[in-house]
């Protein structure tokens, strides 16, 4: 599998196919582990994930990186964590659909190599990017559907991004951050059985 995924990456690395190629310092290919069980979407690389060439490394992925460790999960051994696309849009504006759609060979390549069981879809961009025309994150998040063909027939979650969550800070029953922590123990829950 991570020979499959290599090959990918590397046809990546040299990708002209949208106009975010030009201001891009690196490629935001994947972290983690690539793992049959669980798949992170996000949007797209921030400032700090296109200096490193790793996806969720600033302020965002800290906060997920907790997120996760609150049910014992990390990236290292449990999820494979990647984005909608693949290079930084300018001043992090939304990704434009011909920028999602010339990077959807490679998302499509990821999840066609991993086959996961879980794809959580973190924020609206990535919910819109597999499962389109749904509604907004704030009424579909923490809710399991079951993915079609193009995702291997995956159960799909959408969960709030946590840069949401940065600008959210209540933890009071009911909050963003009060449900994300619902969400990540039934996704525990998920995994766990499968
Ligand atoms: N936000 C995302 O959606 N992805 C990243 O990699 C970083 C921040």
């Amino acid at each position: 599998m991570q020979d499959q995924l290599d090959k990918i990456k590397e046809k990546c690395l040299k990708c002209e196919k949208c106009q975010l190629c030009n201001s891009r310092t690196n490629i935001v290919f994947s972290d983690g582990i690539p793992n049959k069980k669980l798949m992170l979407i996000g949007e797209a690389p921030g400032f700090y994930e296109d200096q490193q060439g790793k996806p969720f490394v600033g302020k965002a992925g800290q906060l997920l990186d907790k997120i996760f460790a609150s049910v014992g999960l990390n990236r290292k051994e449990h999820v494979y964590i990647c984005n909608t696309i693949k290079c930084r849009p300018p001043e992090n504006r939304n990704p434009l659909p011909e920028e999602k759609e010339a990077c959807w060979e490679y998302l499509k390549a990821q999840i066609d190599i991993i086959k996961p069981k879980i794809i959580l879809l973190c924020g609206n961009v990535a919910v819109q990017s597999i499962l389109p025309n749904i509604g907004g994150i704030t009424k579909i998040r923490g809710k399991w559907f079951q993915g079609n063909d193009t995702v291997h027939g995956a159960k799909l979650m959408p969960i709030f991004h946590p840069s949401y969550l940065l600008r959210n800070d209540s933890r009071e029953k009911g909050s963003p951050k009060w449900l994300m922590w619902q969400d990540i123990q039934e996704i525990k829950r998920e995994y766990d059985l499968i």
